[in-house]
């Protein structure tokens, strides 16, 4: 059992702290942010420290951090706060819901796998991936670091997503395609081939938004 920090004091934090309150062995402690939002010093029952001396107060040797934060600019502000934890000297835990279906993936530190995901096997998962209820990701594939599933998303065997992909709701993705860095997958679309980097698609079969970046829609 881990005693555990979490980032953030809204809705994922506050579910963070129930799925590993409930559906965990872990023990939360404390929650933080930085000292320019910290205007109450409790939340569920917990105290809420600054994220900028968090290491004074919660010493990394005996604490473990998670920052399962929403895909927000694509996926970079959950990135920063994962570097920043990491760089004060913290481990990190992952969730893995026991509802899940899992067959011995490889899955890295800082992922949020909710209820309902099927990861099926001989399919890795890097750092700091967040998987919302109810996604397929099929057999063969390879998820690398930073990247944000929504819900009932189906990826289809033998995909590469590279890092800071985001897919929408009810997404579908073609099996062999890979996914480059930073895409944005619109909500239903059908991804038939390789995507642009940092690109937005949308449709079935899916389209680049011309002119615009990823990073400029969410
Ligand atoms: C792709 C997306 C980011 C575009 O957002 P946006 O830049 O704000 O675009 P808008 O909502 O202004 O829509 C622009 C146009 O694209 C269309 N469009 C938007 N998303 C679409 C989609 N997924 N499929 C087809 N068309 C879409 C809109 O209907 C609109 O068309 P119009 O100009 O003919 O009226 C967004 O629609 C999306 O799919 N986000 C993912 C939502 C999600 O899955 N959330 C999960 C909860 S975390």
């Amino acid at each position: 059992m881990a005693k555990v920090i979490i980032f953030g004091v809204l809705d994922t934090a506050e579910l963070a702290h129930y799925y590993l309150t409930n559906d965990s062995e872990h023990d939360v402690v404390a929650f933080t942010i930085h000292r320019e939002y910290l205007d109450n010093p409790s939340f569920k029952d917990l105290p809420v420290v600054a994220f900028e001396d968090v290491e004074t107060l919660f010493s990394p040797a005996d604490h473990v951090f998670f920052a399962p934060m929403t895909g927000r600019n694509m996926n970079r502000n959950r990135e920063k706060i994962y570097n920043e934890a990491k760089a004060k000297g913290y481990r990190f835990i992952s969730y893995v819901s026991s509802r899940a279906t899992l067959f011995g993936n490889e899955i890295g530190e800082n992922c949020f796998i909710l209820e309902d995901n099927t990861i099926q096997p001989f399919t890795t998962i890097g750092n700091n991936v967040v998987m919302w209820s109810g996604n397929h990701i099929g057999h063969h594939g390879q998820i690398k670091d930073h990247v944000f599933f929504t819900s009932h998303v189906v990826l289809s065997g033998h995909c590469v997503v590279e890092s800071h992909a985001f897919f929408g709701v009810n997404s579908t993705i073609r099996d062999y395609t890979t996914i480059a860095q930073g895409t944005l997958v619109g909500m239903a679309s059908a991804i038939t081939r390789e995507t642009e980097e940092w690109s937005i698609y949308i449709g079935n079969p899916a389209k680049k938004v011309p002119g615009k970046k990823s990073f400029e829609a969410y």
